[in-house]
């Protein structure tokens, strides 16, 4: 095992715990490089500094999301996102075959405040799922979750039941919220016309840097060959997240998942506007696009290719039961009407919703980029989230 000493630019501006645990990472990845032969993939670099059990971003005990974090979600801005989906579990609930068996299940809860605000929002309506099954890969954000309820709700803890598997025969409604974009994706660059090369990660001159490994082939070149990409492009593929897609509507038995994250439909996310791919990193509210600093102390996203996974849900056997940006689905999920609802409470002003309104829905906010795709399986009815607007026909 190689261990030579690592010079510290790439895990600089950060405090001395930080450095040392930063400087860990990369030694492993170093480690892992020289055992490599010089070369790994960016997706097996993104799945070490982000996932690995001992020292992944996902995987340590730092405060992630959150004001004291790296970024904040749409459930950390109020309750007003869970209360539209809320609103979208009743309606889903009431036209399955059996109400009373319906669950709900969250990929990736984060601190666990969508899971606490749309179970609150249910209660006092008896409309509460028979479970609500959270799978999150991160040791760290389950303790905080089961934390938020023990202090928030704990009468509400009898209906969490984390698991650690996509559970079979799913009913009801599944939800992930940017939990797509945390997973780990191929990078590639065009050659020229003829040529695409996979981008991974190599060593110059003792520090982590792109690389170019080989030539794609078979499928993923056949598929980018389509795309007709200009010379120098580099780009991600995410394989990882359509894999776990196509489980997903496998497992899906009556319902509808919702998955919503930043992204576009193909021809926007592949536009040649869009030169250097879409990696995206945040550490303590800034964003950079250099995956290579601060390994393991900083978010690595890539935006989700929404055209890639709803193939990949429907070559699994789902239905495409809409696509739509989040504000539209937001509104058509009645998120104007919190503002003059039991929401604006005295303690939820009218103002503080209002914020978060805006921020969810504004275009140069949340409300454009992040966008709703819904995959479902024996669901043959109308969504709410799609009355105002389903730009399925652009996927
Ligand atoms: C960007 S955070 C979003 C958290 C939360 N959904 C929210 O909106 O606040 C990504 C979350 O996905 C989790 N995660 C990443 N990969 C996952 C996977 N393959 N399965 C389930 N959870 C995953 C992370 O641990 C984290 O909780």
């Amino acid at each position: 095992m190689h261990t030579e000493s690592i010079p510290l630019t790439q895990v600089s501006q950060t405090g001395a715990g930080h450095d040392t645990h930063s400087s860990r990472v990369v030694q492993r990845v170093h480690d892992l490089v020289h055992e490599c032969g010089g070369w790994i993939g960016f997706d097996q670099y993104m799945h070490e500094v982000l996932h690995s059990p001992d020292y992944g971003y996902y995987s340590t005990g730092t405060v992630k999301l959150g004001a004291d974090g790296d970024y904040i979600t749409a459930p950390m801005l109020g309750n007003v996102f869970a209360g539209c989906l809320a609103r979208q579990y009743r309606q889903i609930r009431e036209n399955l075959t059996y109400p009373e068996s319906a669950v709900i299940l969250e990929f990736g809860a984060g601190t666990g405040q969508l899971a606490l605000d749309i179970l609150t929002c249910l209660n006092p309506e008896s409309a509460l799922p028979r479970r609500y099954m959270i799978l999150e890969t991160s040791g760290g954000l389950v303790e905080r979750q089961r934390t938020l309820f023990e202090n928030s709700a704990p009468e509400l803890l009898s209906v969490i039941e984390w698991v650690h598997d996509i559970p079979d025969n799913i009913t009801g409604m599944v939800i992930a919220n940017e939990v797509l974009d945390a997973m780990p994706v191929k990078r590639f660059r065009v050659r020229n016309a003829d040529s695409i090369v996979e981008l991974g990660v190599g060593l110059d001159q003792g520090l982590l840097d792109w690389k170019e490994g080989a030539p794609l082939e078979g499928t993923v070149l056949a598929r980018l060959g389509e795309l007709d990409l200009p010379t120098g492009y580099q780009g991600e593929l995410g394989l990882q997240a359509e894999y776990w897609t196509a489980s997903l509507a496998d497992a899906l038995e009556e319902g509808v998942a919702f998955i919503i994250d930043y992204g576009f439909a193909r021809h926007e996310y592949f536009h040649p506007d869009r030169i250097d791919g879409t990696i995206m990193c945040h550490y303590r509210h800034e964003s950079n696009m250099d995956p290579f600093l601060r390994p393991g102390l900083q978010d690595i996203t890539a935006h989700v290719d929404f055209t890639a996974i709803a193939e990949a849900g429907s070559q699994a056997g789902a239905g495409i039961a809409g696509f739509c940006s989040q504000a539209c689905f937001l509104i058509a999920n009645g998120i104007l009407d919190l503002a003059s609802s039991e929401f604006a409470t005295p303690s939820k002003q009218m103002l503080e919703i209002t914020r978060q309104i805006k921020k969810l829905t504004l275009p140069h906010e949340m409300g454009e980029l992040f966008k709703v795709l819904a995959l479902s399986r024996n669901y043959p009815h109308e969504l709410s989230g799609f009355s105002f607007k389903d730009i399925q026909d652009c996927l």
